[in-house]
């Protein structure tokens, strides 16, 4: 196993009704500001019944954090938090509002000029940098990022998605109610379990290092998203189904799965650039992306598709070559099987598109993805011509 240093500080509230935790967990003198989308969550009534759970304290409003959140946007935020001292934030929202919060949070007291922040990539963020935070805690309104109780956030910037880390930007708490997720389209259903599932497979399907706990921890989490996952997708009031999937969407990304262990994600940097070229959504991105990625990349993750066949797929027969086709095969039919198309011709996307994405990639320096960082532009638009 490899050596590792977890951190997680953040709550959960998990459960029906949990909304008047809030209450409990938010500073009673705070001037609270309430971060959230494109008007989803006020019209379900949910910010009405936030605003009610934080009583007495000073409440502002700050709306129209878009799907794949925009600098520009967050930066309007930080202007707030600026003139009306605003000394906590609650998102109420999927991976985008909690991610827009991350980034208000960190660029509201820096020093320097904010974009500047977006640099540093997977480098840590730390207080030598930022000097000043502000707490937040999230309501989860869509179960696929992990943003809830994850310390990551993925800002778009001109052409381009760039990835912001930092111990400063764990929410505080977040509540995780399965029936706030009731409202969403069934494609953000279905994003969400396939989002879930390949932040699994990116700290899984990569060499062996005798983690036999995280690899248990990895296989249950796929396990349970194949067995809830239409079900999750085709009755969206299922409570069982819906709260399965929450919380394996949260532990999917929350650090565990990772813990000494190597990664991949190369399917997210290809799939960032799919949705910043093509504004194709980041769970659509991923099923196009991983099924080739692991037919391209078969030899290297060679050891630990074979365990993902038999431990996942239980695919017992056939020789090792069979058993990895057959495994990538099952991944394709099941994210098919959530209604999600898994080439990039159904999104419209055809060969000549394939050097800008190429281009992209270089540009923002991903041209030694994977693992074993040997996974070069080359390979690259192999697994993307293979996606066709
Ligand atoms: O904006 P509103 O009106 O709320 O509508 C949203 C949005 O249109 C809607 N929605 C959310 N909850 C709803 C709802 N509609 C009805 N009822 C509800 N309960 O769903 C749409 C998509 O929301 P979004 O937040 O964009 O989706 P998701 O949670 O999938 O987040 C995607 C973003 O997270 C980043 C992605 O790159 C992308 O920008 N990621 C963040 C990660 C992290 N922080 O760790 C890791 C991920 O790999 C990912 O990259
Ligand atoms: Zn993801």
């Amino acid at each position: 196993m490899l050596d590792f240093d977890f951190y997680n500080p953040t709550r959960i509230i998990f459960g029906q009704d949990r909304l008047e935790s809030i209450d409990k967990y938010v500073p009673s003198e705070a001037v609270v500001l309430i971060t959230y989308g494109g008007g989803s969550a006020k019209k379900s009534g949910l910010i009405d019944q936030v605003k009610a759970a934080l009583g007495k304290r000073k409440v502002y409003e700050f709306g129209g954090i878009e799907p794949n959140p925009h600098f520009e946007t967050l930066m309007k935020a930080v202007e707030v938090i600026r003139s009306k001292k605003i000394d906590f934030m609650l998102a109420v929202g999927g991976g985008s509002v909690i991610d827009g919060t991350k980034f208000i949070t960190l660029a509201s007291y820096y020093e320097g000029d904010a974009c500047e922040l977006l640099k540093c990539g997977f480098a840590r963020i730390t207080s030598a940098v930022v000097k000043k935070t502000i707490p937040f805690g999230t309501v989860l309104t869509l179960p696929a990022t992990g943003s809830e109780m994850n310390c990551g956030a993925v800002i778009s910037y001109g052409h381009g998605k760039f990835p912001v880390m930092s111990e400063l930007a764990f929410p505080q708490f977040s509540v995780l109610d399965p029936t706030l997720t009731f409202s969403l389209p069934k494609i953000q259903v279905a994003n969400g379990i396939i989002d879930a599932f390949v932040h699994t497979t990116e700290q899984y399907l990569t060499y062996p290092v005798d983690g036999k706990l995280q690899d248990r921890i990895a296989e249950g989490i796929l396990l349970t998203l194949i067995e809830i996952g239409v079900t999750s997708v085709a009755e969206p009031e299922n409570y069982d189904a819906r709260a399965n999937h929450v919380w394996c969407a949260t532990l999917s990304l929350n650090g565990i799965v990772g813990a000494g262990v190597p990664q991949d994600w190369a399917t997210h940097m290809i799939g960032h650039e799919l949705t910043a070229a093509f504004g194709i959504d980041h769970g659509q991105t991923l099923a196009i992306v991983m099924p080739s990625l692991l037919e391209v990349r078969r030899q290297q993750k060679r050891a630990k598709l074979l365990q993902y066949a038999e431990r996942v797929w239980q695919i017992k027969k056939g020789s090792e070559e069979e058993k990895i086709d057959l495994a990538i095969k099952k991944t394709r039919e099941f994210f098919e099987s959530l209604g999600v198309k898994t080439r990039l011709s159904q999104y419209g996307v055809t060969a000549d598109k394939i050097p800008l994405v190429i281009e992209q990639l270089k540009y923002h320096g991903m041209t030694a993805l994977s693992e074993t960082r040997d996974l070069s532009l080359d390979i690259s638009r192999r697994i993307l011509e293979n996606a066709l």
